[in-house]
């Protein structure tokens, strides 16, 4: 192994990715694979909290890992794998499970969100955040790259780690959200937080239809001289310079503005749509090869921490 310090993150195989992911995460997987030891992965046991059908699972994950290779993570570079090929997480988090208590778990934003909405809750989303840590404190992780939404729970690991320190000795590392503050929320079409849930996404590999459906169903305010929600969206992939220059020779031309974003998320999008069709083929290997290796990283890990909580380790 180098001496590289060790990035973790994942994304959820729960639809498709969207720019909003991209931005808030994706983007700084793919910025910091040269300088950190990565390991990226697609959390298919989280999403086992919403989708109850293996063939919607398996084609939704086989996907994320295209797109992982799409928005150009090199697997020379970067250890892509499947949560679930790593079952010591799934372990892990039951150990955590037996310290953590529940008035902790019952803080987390998203479990409150859907507390609030009257949903019914299984425990695995109650127990979303308790996994979590395990998927990012069993690689001894320094950094994770993630959006605003997730800060609370990388804060989650932090003190899970403290916890389990505490108590057996030494064992984790505390890890750190990173968080860009110009992308830590990227807004949807509706100007709201661009989520799955709210119907607002840009998809990431979107064709050039839905990408002129996205654009032209952004509602605007006409007593404004900038198109909020448009100018937004284009500054993720424009210099403000630029933006504030062509938005103020075409003040009030909502229509053309749309056009034109329309045409810089054409061009922004395709060249990675090309990309992950090139690449798709290789996504079976990669994960295989992934997962064997995280398997052979963690090992040692997984042994220290069954021998500190009194669990006889058998090679
Ligand atoms: P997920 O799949 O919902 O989202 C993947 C990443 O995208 C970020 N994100 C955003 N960032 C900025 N603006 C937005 N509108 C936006 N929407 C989403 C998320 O913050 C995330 O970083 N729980 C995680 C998956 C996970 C994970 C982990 C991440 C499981 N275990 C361990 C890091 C480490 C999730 O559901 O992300």
């Amino acid at each position: 192994m180098s001496d590289k310090k060790i990035l973790v993150s994942g994304v959820k195989p729960t639809g498709r990715p969207h720019i909003g992911n991209y931005f808030g995460a994706m983007k700084q997987f793919v910025d910091l694979q040269d300088s950190y030891e990565s390991r990226i992965f697609v959390a298919n046991l989280h999403a086992l909290t919403s989708i109850q059908n293996a063939s919607e699972l398996k084609e939704m994950s086989q996907g994320v890992v295209e797109d992982y290779l799409g928005i150009g993570l090199d697997p020379s570079k970067t250890t892509l794998y499947l949560q679930s090929d790593v079952p010591h997480v799934a372990e892990l988090a039951w150990i955590f499970n037996c310290l953590v208590t529940m008035p902790t778990l019952m803080r987390a934003h998203a479990f409150k969100d859907a507390e609030a909405k009257n949903k019914e809750i299984n425990v695995g989303i109650f127990d979303y955040p308790i996994l979590m840590a395990a998927d990012i404190l069993v690689h001894d992780a320094d950094v994770v790259p993630v959006g605003k939404d997730q800060e609370q729970h990388i804060e989650m690991a932090r003190e899970i780690a403290r916890k389990f320190n505490g108590t057996y000795g030494e064992t984790f590392k505390e890890p750190k959200a990173l968080i860009i503050d110009s992308v830590a929320t990227v807004p949807g079409t509706d100007g709201q937080k661009m989520s799955k849930s709210y119907n607002n996404t840009i998809p990431l590999f979107a064709s050039d239809e839905e990408i002129e459906k996205a654009i032209m169903g952004i509602v605007t305010d006409s007593g404004q001289d900038i198109p909020k929600n448009v100018y937004e969206i284009h500054k993720l992939i424009r210099s403000e310079d630029d933006l504030q220059k062509l938005y103020r020779d075409k003040k009030g031309q909502y229509k053309e503005l749309k056009g034109i974003l329309i045409e810089d998320l054409k061009n922004f999008i395709q060249p990675m749509v090309k990309r992950r069709e090139e690449k798709s083929g290789e996504a079976q290997s990669v994960i295989t090869e992934g997962g064997k290796k995280m398997r052979e990283v963690v090992h040692n890990k997984m042994k220290e921490v069954r021998e500190k909580v009194g669990l006889i380790h058998h090679e």
